[in-house]
């Protein structure tokens, strides 16, 4: 570990995910905080996370914070809810204290206890993360939380199946129970989710909000660069990079899709 780390407000923002589903995040961000320079990291080696043991996460997650560290990035997102969930404290312990951490469960956790108290809110999400129960553990005691697994989600978004039958049948197959019929909220638990946000708000007819991590996460990155008084007021230094630990062309055009805009994946190895 770095004990000397200097950052600057010129430093980069590092952002990373198991692959492609950070990029919403990463979306966000930029479009909050155009001024700042952001670096991407998409694990595509070791994707997907959320069918990973939580130690492997930790691995992945501590290798990547290094990378990070290693472009002089000011701030890390995590911009993944398995590897927040599993690997946040493990992430922390290895930073230099200069460098802020953010994941993405807290501000959605913020979020839901002002808003749903004793409200019924469904959270849905990876394996990984659900069987963490990072969201029941910090939500239960205020809100009815009811938690569902919805692995099939992720590699079906990835495969381009977004806003049609398939992703419909799929999401109704999760949540087409009674259970979800009284559901005040459903958190978007995983980062590819808000690809298919408008599925399930067709899906639920209007009755269920439906909520994604994106903008709050954002937000929070705002707040914490702002009290840090490292906010890049001057404009972009460096460019902005997104890379991959296993380049393919197949994952350079989801990532276009993922981010909204034509981007170029440069790879690098992490182990
Ligand atoms: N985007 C990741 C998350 O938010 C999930 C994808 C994966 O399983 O790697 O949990």
């Amino acid at each position: 570990m770095l004990y000397f780390y200097p950052v600057a407000s010129s430093s980069p923002i590092g952002i990373f995910d198991s692959g492609v589903g950070g990029l919403t995040v990463a979306r966000a961000i930029k479009d909050l905080l155009p001024k700042e320079s952001i670096i991407y990291f998409g694990d595509t080696l070791h994707l997907p996370y959320g069918e990973k043991s939580p130690e492997s996460i930790r691995r992945y997650s501590s290798l990547i914070a290094d990378f990070l560290v290693g472009k002089g990035c000011k701030l890390i997102v995590i911009a993944c809810n398995s590897a927040s969930s599993l690997a946040y404290e493990s992430t922390r312990s290895i930073l230099p204290e200069t460098i802020e951490l953010l994941n993405v469960i807290d501000p959605m956790v913020e979020l839901a206890l002002s808003r749903f108290q004793g409200q019924n809110v469904g959270i849905i999400g990876t394996r990984a993360t659900i069987k963490s129960g990072i969201y029941q553990k910090r939500l239960q005691e205020h809100l009815n939380i009811n938690a569902v697994a919805t692995p099939l989600l992720a590699p079906m978004i990835e495969e381009g199946f977004i806003h049609d039958d398939v992703s419909m049948s799929v999401a109704k197959a999760y949540l087409g129970k009674e259970v979800v019929k009284d559901w005040n909220a459903m958190i978007l638990g995983c980062t590819h989710y808000p690809i298919i946000q408008r599925d399930f708000e067709v899906l639920f007819g209007g009755k269920t909000e439906v909520l994604s991590s994106s903008i709050p996460v954002a937000r929070e990155c705002l707040r914490r660069l702002e009290s840090r008084n490292l906010l890049n007021e001057a404009g972009k230094t460096v460019s902005d990079l997104f890379f991959v630990s296993d380049y393919t062309e197949s994952f350079e055009n989801l990532a276009s899709k993922f981010f909204g805009d034509t981007i170029h994946l440069e790879e690098a190895r992490i182990t």
